[in-house]
This record gives structure tokens, sequence and C-alpha cells, in this order.
């Protein structure tokens, strides 16, 4: 018998898991297991199987979790969309996910709520439901949500984010929400967590255990489910014509192949670490459903370099930020060819002018880009919707190698743990 906050922490020993629910007690004795309520009556409980396997949290020849989970998200990717795709039909279709066509149909107005890069992945799913499904989006983070009198009309969807499906702010925030008589919908990894078991509705990440305290593939897997998600949502809303869907569903399956080809950039982070750990901050910037990626690979930078980062929205440097710009800042400027693309670049070149050191991250082999850039990455052609995906890898890889090349303990970053189980 083994007890534990986290089904991780007991794989190599079992995959046979009792979950308690809150006030419930257990009482072991060597291979003796006895439950009791809180009011001390015997109760029956269900072993579930897991199927996660010990393989899965070994480091596989990996000098980091981290790495190895970076390296897993084409697989976490295709393994978060694969149930949800009819691939005849060549349309979405939410499977097991608990909520009616007719629940969906009647939602008026979404809330995502979630934490830190749950959260940045929800403000990625803001622009993909509102565009593909039309729905008004409110996206909030867990802790703020629930201390400020949120005003949930009816109708409302609240979707909660969450890899480990135990972070207390966003149960918290689920709970509250249920108690307004909301309809509620989670987006977990860890099956059987605690948001996964209180919310109506479920979509799974399927990234598979993930170790490293800094999120990676849960916040693609994620990005894949959202993009599922709002198609669903367009496509029982009648918001999306099936060819639009259709197309939108074919970017989403070649992300993974893609992703292998953007991983490449492994080896530039490697060696351009030593120089990239010497600037005094990076200001990662980017606009509409790029501007999350700038976010999170700035909370990646912060979390594992312990350095300054900033993520903005492009279009707000002159608004305060382009005053810190000076040839100690490296800028960081997501900039695939979108429809934002133009204002992005005239961003980039103030960005330039003031003398900051650039990284730009675009689509193909971009002329432009190249110009204004110290360095350029190129990323393989996609929509929009699935752009973030692929710009996730460099931001992740970037942080990785500068905590790397500072000798930090990238898996287990000061401070930080793994799942914030108390506010
Ligand atoms: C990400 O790298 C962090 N370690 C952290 O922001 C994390 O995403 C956050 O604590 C939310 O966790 P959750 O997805 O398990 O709820």
């Amino acid at each position: 018998m083994v007890i534990a906050s986290d089904v991780q922490a007991i794989i190599s020993h079992t995959n046979k898991v009792v979950y308690l629910e809150d006030f419930e007690i257990v009482f072991v004795k060597g291979n003796d297991v006895k439950f009791f309520s809180a009011a001390g009556a015997p109760i029956k409980k269900e072993v579930v199987t897991i199927t996660w396997t010990a393989d899965q949290v070994e480091k596989a020849g990996y000098k980091h979790f981290m790495l190895k989970e970076i390296h897993e998200q084409p697989r976490a990717v295709a393994a978060a969309c694969a149930p949800h795709v009819d691939l005849e039909a060549k349309r979405v279709k939410l499977s097991d996910v608990g909520l009616s066509d007719e629940q969906l149909r009647g939602i008026e107005r979404v809330f995502i709520i979630a934490c830190g890069t749950s959260y940045y992945a929800g403000l990625a799913g803001k622009y993909l439901i509102e565009q593909l499904a039309k729905i008004p989006v409110e996206c909030d983070i867990a802790s703020e949500f629930r201390y400020r009198d949120p005003v949930i009309p009816p109708r409302s969807l609240i979707l909660t984010i969450s890899q480990s499906g135990e972070t207390a702010d966003t149960l918290a925030a689920l709970r509250l929400a249920k108690q307004a008589g909301a309809l509620t919908l989670s987006i977990c990894n860890v099956r059987a967590s605690s948001i996964d078991r209180e919310a109506h509705g479920h979509l799974y990440m399927n990234s598979g255990p993930e170790i490293g305290v800094a999120s990676t593939k849960a916040f693609v897997s994620t990005l894949a489910l959202l993009n599922l998600l709002s198609l669903y949502l367009g496509q029982v809303r009648g918001a999306l014509s099936v060819k639009d869907e259709q197309h939108a569903l074919e970017q989403l399956l070649a992300a993974p192949s893609q992703m292998e080809a953007v991983l490449a950039y492994d080896k530039f982070f490697a060696e351009a670490a030593q120089k990239l750990k010497a600037y005094k901050g990076i200001l990662f910037m980017g606009r509409g459903i790029n501007y999350p990626i700038a976010l999170e690979g700035a909370l990646k930078l912060k979390e594992l370099a312990y350095m300054h980062a900033e993520g903005y929205a492009a279009g707000e440097m002159k608004h305060g930020p382009l005053a810190l710009i000076d040839e100690r800042m490296l800028i960081v400027m997501v900039c695939p060819s979108d429809r934002n693309y133009e204002k992005t670049l005239s961003n980039l070149e103030e960005a330039r002018a003031r003398g900051g050191r650039i990284i730009s991250i675009g689509t193909g082999d971009n002329h432009a880009l190249k110009a204004v850039s110290d360095h350029y990455l190129s990323l393989p052609k996609a929509e929009w919707n699935v752009n973030p995906i692929l710009e996730s890898i460099p931001v992740q890889l970037l942080a990785y190698h500068v905590a790397n090349a500072m000798g930090h303990d990238v898996d287990q970053p000061r401070n930080l743990a793994k799942s914030v189980t108390v506010e």
C-alpha cells in the first residue's frame, strides 16, 4: 500500500489506485485497507486502473524530463486529437465529453478559468472559440475569478484547464461556478483528478505523465483540444461551414509532423544559450493568438532561468515597454504569416530601431523578417489556429537551454511545485 498525493509518484509500484474524496478516511495496515466516511461509517471504494506506465516516468536518455517532454509533443498533440476526429468524414466529433450537443448549442458565453501555463493556453482558446464558434469568451486567472464575485449569466459554460487537475484555485473556481448553476467542462491531463471528477464534462490532454515542473506537452495538447472544441462548437451551432471546419481540422492533424521539424531548433538554442543568458532581459511579443505564446515564453524563462522576461501584445509596445529596449535587451517576436503579420513586422522594426537584439519566429523563408532580425527561426506553413502549437517549441527550447547553461535544476526550479494544491 502506498499513499501519495499524485499518481505519478506511485506508477513504478502499481497501476491500481483508489482516489480519496474530501473528508474521507483511510486506514492502512500492511496489505489491509479500509475506507470510512467522515462520520466513521465504512464505505466501499472503487479501484481504478491507470493507463500510465512506469517507463513513461523515465528520462529515456534525455538529460532532463523537460527536454524529453518537449520532444514528446508531436505524439502528445496526436494523442489529444485522436479520440475526437472522424477520419472518414474529416469532421470533429467530440467523443465521451459528457455534454450533449443540445447543451453545447445552448451556450451563450464561455468563461475559461486556469492558472499559469494553463491560463495562457486558455487565452489562446479565447481567440479560437470566438473566431470559430462565434461565442463571446472571457478568460480569467482562477485566483482572480474566485474572489471577484463574478457575474455568471445563465447559459454560460465554465471551462477549467488544469494539467494536474488539482490546482487549488482552479478547483475552487470550478466549485463556485457549479454552485452558481453553470455548466462546467474540464480539460485535464490527470484522469480522475479532483477537477476532472467534479466537472460535468471532460476532455483529456492524453499527454502521458508530465514530470518537469515547467509545463510543456500539456500546453500544446491543450491548444489542440481547444481547436477541436472550438470547431465542434462551431459545427453544432452552425457558425462554421463544413469546408472551413475540414480545412482547420486538416491543418491541425498536420501539426505533429510539422512539430517534428521545429524540434530541430533544439540544436540552435543549445549553441546560442551561452550568449542568450547574458542579456539583461527578454521581451516576448506577438499579436492575436500569438500573444499568449509570448506570455508563455516569458513565463518559461522566468520559472526556469530566473531571468527577467515580459510577454507583451506587440501593439502595446508604444504604451510603455518600448522604453525598456536597448542593445542589452533581447526581443523574441512571434510573427507568423497571419492576418496580423504586417502590423507585427512594423512593431519589430520599431524595436530594432531602438537597438534591441532580435530573434523572430515566422513562417517559411521570410526575407523581410530575416532583414530585421539577428536570428530568424522559420516555422512550417500553417493556418493561424495551428501556429501557436508550432511556436511553443522554440520558446520552450529557449528557456530550457538558457536555464541549463546557467546550471539550474530545470526539472525542479526553485520555489515551485508541480501541483499547486494550496492557495
Ligand atoms: C507552468 O510551467 C507552471 N509550472 C505553472 O504555471 C502551471 O501551469 C500552473 O501551476 C497550473 O497548473 P495546472 O495546469 O496543473 O493547473
